[in-house]
């Protein structure tokens, strides 16, 4: 099939691009090159053309006998200031929409989008007294008096993290969480409206090669990495125990393959949501072992410093399932082996 690649040139769109090669597709790879995902100038790489989305007259033109959109640009990052809400709603809400548009225009009606585990908020939880239990975003007073975890809103108790299911309630608590909601819904309308068929891939926390250094946008894997680089500890925030689901880029690409299969022979007036995790939840501090026992040397033990970040949700883990039953999809890679080669990883920036 002939697959336009958005964002092509960045940290999952070349894996994804070369996982699409692989399965035998015409890659049509572009990028704005956006200085917050690439440092430095602009670097056309011969497989990626330089184009920006929000271009619709270079989006028609590049859309044209496409069979199937795999839609990865965006600015990522948590939404570091407000000053970054125009640059979201601008790449990413604008954008999608300028694409959307191109793609309808021109009879293409087959979207992979990249979406993200931010769109579920603060994850899902179980009190032992009440049992399910909405998760309120976390006090600052609670937070600075080193009290982590989320507290039952009916008794106080702490409560488990419960793994989350496509249908959770989307709650976005950063600018880029709302981008990704946003990207979500137009979506969504544009396959009831043309009819299309949409996959949006709800990635958890992607690393591997290739993932951007550090940088207020890099996630916590690059940033560990990045401290024992310059032969420091990694510094672990709260008290280590949060939950998350570590996801390899290869795993991440192989997920875009087969949800390109989906859309391409599955009904048009569909949007269908999906996890894509690695089914082995990790602590961050777990996380910083790993890395850490990855390097030459004695293991270096990560800090746990009791810091925190006014925004960071407690725990948040996938379900697996909705994407092993219905793409197929089963993650190759394990934390436990892939954090420790990600200490050898090259990194971009
Ligand atoms: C990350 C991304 C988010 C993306 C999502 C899914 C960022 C900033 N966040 O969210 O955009 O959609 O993955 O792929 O890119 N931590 C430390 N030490 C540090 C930095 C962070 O312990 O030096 C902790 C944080 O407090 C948090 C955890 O590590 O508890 C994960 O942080 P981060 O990598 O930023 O990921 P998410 O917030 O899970």
């Amino acid at each position: 099939m002939r697959v336009l690649l958005t964002g092509a040139a960045g940290f999952i769109g070349s894996a994804v691009a070369d996982a699409c090669r692989r399965a035998g597709h015409d890659v049509v790879g572009i990028d704005a090159y956006i200085p917050q995902a690439h440092r430095g100038e602009p670097r056309p790489g011969a497989d990626v053309t330089g184009c920006d989305i929000r271009d619709g007259g270079e989006i028609a033109l590049l859309v044209e006998d496409v069979d199937v959109v795999c839609h990865q640009a965006a600015m990522v990052g948590a939404g570091v200031s407000p000053a970054d809400l125009p640059r979201y709603a601008s790449h990413n809400d604008l954008g999608t929409a300028t694409l959307l548009a191109a793609m309808a225009a021109a009879g293409v009606n087959r979207l992979v989008l990249a979406s993200s585990m931010v769109v579920y908020g603060d994850g899902r939880y179980a009190c032992p007294v009440h049992g399910e239990r909405p998760a309120q975003p976390r006090e600052l007073a609670e937070l600075s008096s080193g009290v982590f975890d989320v507290r039952c809103p009916d008794c106080g108790t702490p409560m488990a993290w419960q793994l989350v299911a496509e249908n959770a309630p989307l709650q976005p608590r950063s600018s880029y969480a709302a981008s990704k909601v946003a990207q979500e819904h137009y979506a969504a309308a544009w396959a009831r409206q043309l009819p299309g068929s949409v996959v949006a891939l709800r990635y958890h926390n992607v690393y591997g090669p290739g993932m951007p250094a550090d940088t207020p946008y890099s996630g916590v894997a690059a940033i560990f990495r990045s401290a024992l680089e310059r032969g420091e500890p990694p510094r672990v925030f709260e008290d280590g125990a949060q939950m998350r689901d570590f996801v390899h880029v290869d795993d991440v690409a192989a997920a875009n393959v087969r949800a390109i299969a989906a859309v391409a022979s599955g009904p048009a007036d569909s949007f269908a949501p999906y996890n894509v995790s690695s089914g082995s939840p990790i602590s961050i501090a777990d996380v910083a072992r790993l890395v850490g026992a990855g390097v030459p040397g004695p293991p270096v033990e990560p800090v746990v410093t009791g810091e925190f970040r006014v925004g960071d949700v407690r725990h948040i883990v996938a379900s697996p399932d909705k994407a092993r039953s219905e793409l197929g999809f089963d993650a190759a890679v394990l934390p436990a082996d892939g954090l420790r080669r990600f200490a050898l990883d090259p990194l971009r920036g």
